[in-house]
């Protein structure tokens, strides 16, 4: 498996995730989390009922995520984590023996590329939100992230690996409209 660092391999931190990425991260995160919420107040004002909320979208811009870099934003008022793997963590993702896993899905079940992971930012356990999206948080022993309400790790495809959550990440429904956009719902 590749999902440790220890060994003489390439590492998580190799791939991409340098102190000057996640300084770009924060910015990108603000201005494409700034962009979702703003359409909020508009949706609040106008008191969807339940059917217009349930078919409510979100559309993300994907071109300002490097490699290696993470925003959050808000669809039906839930966090959902975007992340644009690197080589190595989609590798790590890939290169995993699912009958290791708490709940087996391979990572190309989670994923319409590899390359961009899309999932809800909930913790399935008792509804934390993992850490692992912001600069300097710990991500676990899996690289990917952690919850420290109680200890759950996640790893690079989101998928529960150690601690108490009972399955992986949740996926929100999405579709690319081209390659530098999503939208979700
Ligand atoms: S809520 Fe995440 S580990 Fe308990």
């Amino acid at each position: 498996m590749a999902e440790h660092t220890s060994s003489g391999g390439p590492t998580l931190e190799e791939g991409g995730e340098t102190r000057r990425d996640f300084l770009y991260l924060a910015t990108g995160a603000m201005a494409a989390a700034g962009t979702v919420i703003a359409i909020w107040p508009f949706i609040d004002f106008m008191n969807p009922s339940r059917d217009v909320l349930a078919l409510s979208t979100a559309d993300v811009d994907l071109s300002p995520i490097e490699v290696g870099q993470a925003i959050t934003v808000t669809w039906r008022g839930k966090p959902v984590f975007v992340r644009r793997r690197t080589a190595v963590e989609i590798e790590s993702a890939a290169n995993v023996n699912l009958a290791d896993l708490p709940d087996p899905q391979p990572d190309s079940a989670r994923v319409k590329k590899p390359e961009w992971l899309i999932q809800i930012g909930i913790c399935t356990h008792l509804g934390c939100i993992p850490l692992g999206q912001r600069p300097g948080d710990p991500r676990g022993d899996y690289g990917g992230w952690f919850c420290p309400c109680h200890g759950s790790h996640y790893d690079t495809s989101g998928r529960i690996r150690k601690g108490p959550a009972p399955r992986n990440l949740d996926l929100p429904p999405y579709q690319f409209v081209d390659d530098g956009r999503i939208r979700i719902g």
